[in-house]
């Protein structure tokens, strides 16, 4: 193969006549339970594939507890709402991640307090937990981020030192181990999404799961305007909070439920697609590969290429625009990436701490030391100016042609790195 980048009039690493298929596949399985769902007649959140699928995803993660939602901020919501977070309380998250690790803290009143993660897992850092720990903080959100479980050993001793409860953002991880454990069944609660990009996919939706009773109970509430009695006595119509309307419906249900029951199998084929495309590229010059062991293996998520910054350093660039450099090269090649630029405390509405108007929650509930100053997570920093990823070239029903091409597709920009222009 030349190595003359395309992006600079060479030939494209990705051969044309190679065809990506779109995510997720569907057979007539799914075709059969959406024609089932809109045929009956309780088509609301306690409609039959509701119930089905409350039970399988349950079975499925090992949880007592399961609630589908409407998507995976709702559930993460649920959790925060679940673990008797209120207005002012802190709640611990990763400085790298999607809007809604931190947002539903917010959605809660509460207050989001981050902390910076290892460059190498890309993961809230164990080590530099405690230090944001303060007499407020009620409790830790952890994302198993990019499909690879959190180190959950020192997190949940942490949390039992300090008596804080433990939600694990699994939006990005249905399926992920962590020492054979399923994420979600590991903290006091979980959040998980199957929005169009996740591995297990439905289009929108999301499940809430926990193995506790009350942390069910309060979660329900939120979900179900708060008319629900603390007890879970049944409706009686009475509002006893402020609630919401988190619950899925029937006939998204029953596409997730036809999902579900393939995705051992969509797991396993987009794990192996996942792995031939991390041994190709293993050992590529100034490509720093992509965090996966056997403790803590991946799902088949994504495979987020990054560059190493000692090769920004040495050349004098700075690693965003380099990372901008490479993605455009990367699409040139027929292997498009995208840059993921989730720097959290770097959003506007930290930045101007004011979520609802008049710098609610922050303004009658926060500490004023409490501060989203992005120099206070250079790690997080340097990860979202490396993060490029597209989630689907290597999912089924792609195969082994598809990673490998895409494998070459980063080899070859990667080997050239100096022939792009910065
Ligand atoms: C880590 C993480 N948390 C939360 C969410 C929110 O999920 P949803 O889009 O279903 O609300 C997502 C997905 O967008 C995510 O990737």
């Amino acid at each position: 193969m030349s190595s003359k980048l395309a992006i600079n009039g060479g030939t494209p690493a990705v051969d044309p006549n190679i065809a990506f298929h779109k995510w997720p596949p569907t057979d007539e399985s799914d075709e059969k339970l959406v024609l089932e769902a809109i045929r009956q007649d309780n088509h609301s959140g306690g409609g039959p594939h509701v119930v089905q699928l409350r039970e399988e995803f349950a079975a499925w993660n090992g949880n007592d507890f399961c609630i589908p939602t409407n998507c995976g901020t709702a559930a993460l919501h649920m959790c925060v709402a679940g673990c008797g977070v209120a207005a002012g309380d802190e709640v611990i998250t990763t400085a790298l991640s999607w809007t809604s690790s931190a947002s539903c803290i917010i959605h809660h009143s509460g207050i989001p307090v981050f902390v910076d993660v290892d460059w190498e897992t890309m993961h809230i850092d164990p080590a530099k937990i405690e230090a944001a720990i303060s007499d407020r903080t009620r409790a830790i959100l952890v994302v198993h981020y990019w499909g690879v479980a959190c180190d959950m050993d020192p997190i949940m001793a942490i949390a039992e030192k300090h008596g804080l409860k433990v939600i694990e953002d699994a939006c990005q991880a249905p399926g992920s181990l962590y020492k054979g454990r399923k994420v979600g069944t590991i903290g006091h609660c979980a959040g998980f999404s199957i929005n169009q990009n996740k591995n297990f996919c439905a289009g929108e939706g999301g499940f809430f799961m926990t193995n506790d009773e009350e942390i069910c109970g309060k979660a329900r509430a939120v979900m179900s305007f708060s008319d629900i009695r603390p007890a879970d006595a049944g409706r009686d119509y009475h509002q006893y909070g402020l609630g919401y309307k988190y619950g899925t419906a029937n006939l998204p249900a029953a596409f997730a439920l036809s999902q579900l029951r393939k995705l051992d199998h969509t797991n396993a084929w987009a794990r192996e697609n996942w792995h031939h495309l991390a041994d190709l590229v293993k050992g590529t010059p100034n490509l720093f590969p992509m965090y996966s062991s056997d403790d803590r293996p991946t799902n088949g998520y994504a495979y987020v290429p990054r560059v190493d910054p000692a090769y920004a350093k040495a050349r004098g660039v700075a690693l965003q625009p380099l990372t901008a450099a490479i993605a455009n090269a990367l699409k040139a090649e027929g292997a498009p990436f995208s840059q993921a630029r989730w720097l959290l405390p770097g959003h506007g509405v930290f930045q101007a701490k004011n979520a609802f108007g008049n710098g609610a929650p922050w303004t009658h509930h926060a500490r004023p030391e409490i501060s989203y100053d992005t120099a206070q997570f250079p790690v997080s920093k340097d990860c979202v100016d490396t993060c490029m990823w597209n989630a689907n070239l290597h999912r089924p029903p792609n195969g082994k042609e598809q990673a490998g091409a895409t494998a070459a597709a980063i080899c070859k920009v990667f080997e050239n790195l100096d022939d792009l222009t910065v």
